[in-house]
């Protein structure tokens, strides 16, 4: 607790993080990218917790990192410190969900910061970019490797290219984001998708989580593997067992995570 960059707040089984630099357009710091892996990780280790939110503003969801901060660094302090690494490392070994809930922009090391997130749910306002290239750099924190990944080569090379910016409707053809919903309706849509996870079994949810993710990461035939594998665990699960017999009696599960 006691964060000065984030707003940290939890409603029954979702716990939500709000960026808080309305400043600088949740510009990510050092300070406010270490509060939030901080966060994170106190919401992973919380056994009421069940699902993340992770939002910014209506104008800004995080509009970069902050340029007034990198302004100052050379080659050697961006090296040496391995700048914002561990702290975007601690945020990958979440184990459960996190919605990112996009409003206005979404630029640089924020459209990262989105894409880390295990899907985004965007309003009608928001606008992804890369616009590192303006700033005689190119994206940091995964940009190149994650965009290209969800939207194909030919439009990633485009932003990343150009830095021109993605409204809501391009970003949600293109596969970015998983749905658009009116802006004044963002956080009560997020809020609800939330809460409907957070009424899953918590140890498939996290198995989803794991098995998606390794898409990503390894060939078809391993992760297909590797999700078969994960099938076959939960069935030493109580909550499979619960999960089955709550259908076959026709009444709703309940599921307690063991
Ligand atoms: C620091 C930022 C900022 C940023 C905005 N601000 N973005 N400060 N870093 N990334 C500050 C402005 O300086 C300004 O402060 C205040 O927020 C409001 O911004 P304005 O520019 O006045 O607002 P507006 O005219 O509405 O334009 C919004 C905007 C523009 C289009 C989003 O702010 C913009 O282009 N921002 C930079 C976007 C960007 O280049 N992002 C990539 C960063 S590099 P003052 O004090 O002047 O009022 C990056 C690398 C990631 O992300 C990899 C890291 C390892």
């Amino acid at each position: 607790m006691g964060y000065e960059t984030i707003i940290v707040e939890t409603d029954e089984h979702v716990g939500t993080v709000r960026l808080n630099r309305p400043e600088a357009l949740n510009a990510l710091n050092s300070q406010l990218l270490e509060e939030l892996a901080k966060a994170l990780a106190a919401f992973d280790r919380n056994d009421k917790i069940r699902v993340i939110v992770l939002t910014g503003s209506e104008k800004a969801f995080a509009a970069g990192a902050d340029v007034k901060e990198m302004a100052e660094k050379n080659f050697v302090d961006m090296f040496s410190e391995d700048f914002f690494t561990a702290q975007t490392e601690s945020m990958l070994r979440v184990r459960k969900p996190i919605i990112a809930a996009v409003s206005g922009y979404a630029l640089g090391g924020g459209c990262e910061l989105a894409m880390m997130c295990d899907f985004i749910i965007c309003s009608d306002t928001a606008k992804f970019g890369q616009p590192e290239i303006n700033l005689g750099v190119i994206a940091g924190i995964g940009g190149t490797q994650r965009l290209t990944r969800l939207v194909g080569k030919s439009k990633s090379m485009e932003m990343h290219l150009t830095g021109r910016m993605m409204d809501a409707e391009e970003a949600e053809r293109a596969g970015l984001v998983s749905r658009i919903v009116p802006a004044k309706d963002l956080m009560s849509e997020v809020m609800k998708t939330a809460e409907k996870i957070s009424e899953k079994s918590p140890l498939a949810v996290m198995a989803v989580k794991e098995a998606v993710n390794r898409s990503y990461e390894t060939t078809l035939r391993e992760g297909i593997l590797f999700e078969r594998r994960l099938f076959n665990a939960l069935f030493a699960t109580e909550d499979q067992t619960e999960g089955m017999a709550a259908f076959v009696e026709k009444r709703t599960p309940q599921f307690r995570g063991k």
